[in-house]
């Protein structure tokens, strides 16, 4: 009988002490973020500007990356409540000498980086045949070789101070490619396959890789009526806003992939991996020459609204 009891209080304080080491670790305060150094290409809207709001917020001093210089200082006004410190790098990350600047203007200011958001990107999507060569090489360097060679400049210094993250957004349109977007999904294909190779490649090291894969998106990359068209068969659209909270607690939980679509896109990719006839038919039936063809039109206005 005593050595029962005693083995209930053992029991009981094994699970306080469980419990208690749970609730203290440092991952639980979103203060981890304090003072961290973290690079957003793309941070002029969209994704990228909800990122620069979300880790701003949690006290990290954020350097904002896109061409569109005027959009960059309104991020920095929008965001100037939580972080004083602000570094705005107007950067095409087409230019590698425009990367370098970018690089050495963050470890001049802060001397590190923490976090690299590899977030910039573009969609070309319809039929390969209509499609723009000239975009498609644009597409394939935005999206996969720029955030490649931007990682690689990132790597010194994060090596040097054996920590750092290096953070890739790509899409479910990687992990499971469908008929509307065969370019855009070889791009993202391409980051995802880059991603698990170079977390491989660091293993050891303290610098972790994360691979983020948003689905729908309420940004410029999806207008309205395509939004419609996803809900219509049944797909939720995220907010900006939601994909960068749920990145940020994902990666203090030390997640390596990052999806968002929630069961559905899960679903999908099941599919896609271990009865890649049934996502065939699945997707017959919502990717349509009709849904197709509305996106084709889209990444048409999105070339004509460029060129103006
Ligand atoms: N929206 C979706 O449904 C969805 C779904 C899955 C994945 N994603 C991915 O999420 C990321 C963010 O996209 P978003 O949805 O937020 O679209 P968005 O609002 O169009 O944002 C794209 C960002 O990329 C920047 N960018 C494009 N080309 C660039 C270049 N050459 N140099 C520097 N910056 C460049 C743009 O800034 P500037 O024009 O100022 O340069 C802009 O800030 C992309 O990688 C996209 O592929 C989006």
């Amino acid at each position: 009988m005593k050595r029962f009891r005693w083995f209930l209080l053992g029991s009981a304080a094994s699970v306080a002490a469980y419990w208690l080491v749970r609730y203290l670790r440092p991952e639980h305060s979103p203060l981890v973020l304090n003072q961290a150094v973290v690079i957003i290409t793309g941070a002029s809207s969209g994704i990228g500007r909800a990122y620069a709001l979300a880790f701003a917020r949690r006290g990290a001093r954020v350097v904002l990356a896109a061409r569109r210089a005027e959009l960059l200082e309104e991020v920095r006004s929008e965001i100037a409540t939580y972080a004083a410190d602000v570094l705005c790098v107007p950067t095409d990350v087409n230019d590698d000498t425009q990367l370098e600047h970018l690089v050495q203007a963050v470890l001049e200011r802060y001397g590190r980086i923490d976090i690299l958001i590899n977030n910039a990107g573009v969609v070309v999507q319809g039929m390969l045949q209509n499609h723009d060569p000239k975009r498609v090489r644009e597409m394939a360097n935005t999206n996969l070789a720029a955030a490649i060679n931007l990682a690689r400049l990132c790597l010194t210094p994060m090596l040097a101070q054996r920590s750092g993250v290096i953070m890739n957004v790509c899409s479910v349109g990687g992990a499971v490619p469908n008929a509307s977007m065969p370019a855009y999904a070889a791009t993202k294909a391409g980051l995802i396959a880059f991603s698990s190779a170079l977390r491989r490649q660091l293993e050891g090291t303290g610098v972790r890789v994360v691979t983020v894969l948003p689905a729908y998106t309420d940004t410029d990359m999806l207008p309205p009526a395509i939004q419609d068209y996803v809900r219509g068969i049944g797909l939720s659209v995220d907010t900006p806003h939601y994909v960068a909270e749920h990145t940020i607690d994902e990666l203090l939980k030390g997640e390596q992939e990052i999806w968002f679509g929630g069961f559905t896109t899960r679903l999908f990719a099941w599919l896609e991996r271990h009865l890649p006839f049934v996502s065939t038919l699945v997707q017959r039936s919502l990717i349509t020459p009709e849904a197709i063809a509305l996106l084709e039109q889209h990444t048409n206005e999105l070339d004509v609204h460029r060129a103006r």
